[in-house]
């Protein structure tokens, strides 16, 4: 073989071995992030477990805390849409917004969930779930007055029981729009 073949095999192979180096050194990069990612949130959690005293069930809080914020996002967009159904005295939607967002509540006063020490289910059945009916009735008159006084007195619930679960910085007010305009009140 000619020396600059050689030469130039040898620089490739380099070149190559380079490559792989860069593309492994990446690989472990983000291996790393990931896990301080996951300790962070372990550590962050774990804290909040030692307050409560349930360092056990570590796991299922985090689930919990998950679903609950999923649920109030259920709660915020069914109440968000269940006023512009009411505006417009759609009132066969308004009452299908209402039936959702009960069944939401219903389905967190039926879960055993513990923030803080505070039994957000007993909250539940405190502040959320007693404000349906009224609305429920009003709904049934097709009264719009009445539909907005109560449905004011649901969004005050609403702040209540955040303020009973110390999430008094989450404050619901009536919308001024829509959440979303792909659909008709
Ligand atoms: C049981 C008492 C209770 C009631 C009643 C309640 N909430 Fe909440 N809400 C909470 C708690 C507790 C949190 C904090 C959740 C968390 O820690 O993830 C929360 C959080 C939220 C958030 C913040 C989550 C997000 O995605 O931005 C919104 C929005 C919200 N609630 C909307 C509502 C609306 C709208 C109503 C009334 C229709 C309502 N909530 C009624 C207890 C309640």
């Amino acid at each position: 073989m000619n020396k600059s073949i050689v030469y130039g095999l040898g620089l490739i192979t380099m070149l190559a071995v380079c490559l792989y180096l860069v593309v492994s050194m990446n690989r472990l990069q983000k291996q790393v992030d990931k896990l301080k990612n996951q300790q962070t949130f372990t550590t962050a959690h774990s804290e909040e477990d030692e307050e409560d005293g349930e360092t056990g069930e570590k796991e299922k809080d985090d689930d919990e805390e998950v679903e609950l914020a999923i649920y109030m996002n259920r709660l915020q967009l069914y109440t968000n849409k269940l006023w512009f159904a009411a505006k417009n005295k759609n009132w066969e939607l308004a009452s299908f917004y209402l039936e959702e967002a009960e069944e939401t509540m219903e389905e967190v006063a039926e879960d055993d969930i513990v923030e803080d020490g505070i039994r957000i289910n007993e909250q539940m059945k405190t502040w959320g779930i007693p404000a349906i009916e009224p609305l429920e009735k009003a709904i049934e008159s097709k009264d719009l007055k009445n539909v907005e006084l109560e449905y004011t007195n649901l969004i005050t619930n609403c702040n209540g029981c955040h303020t009973a679960t110390k999430h008094s910085f989450i404050k619901i007010k009536i919308p001024d729009t829509p959440a979303f305009t792909n659909q008709v009140y």
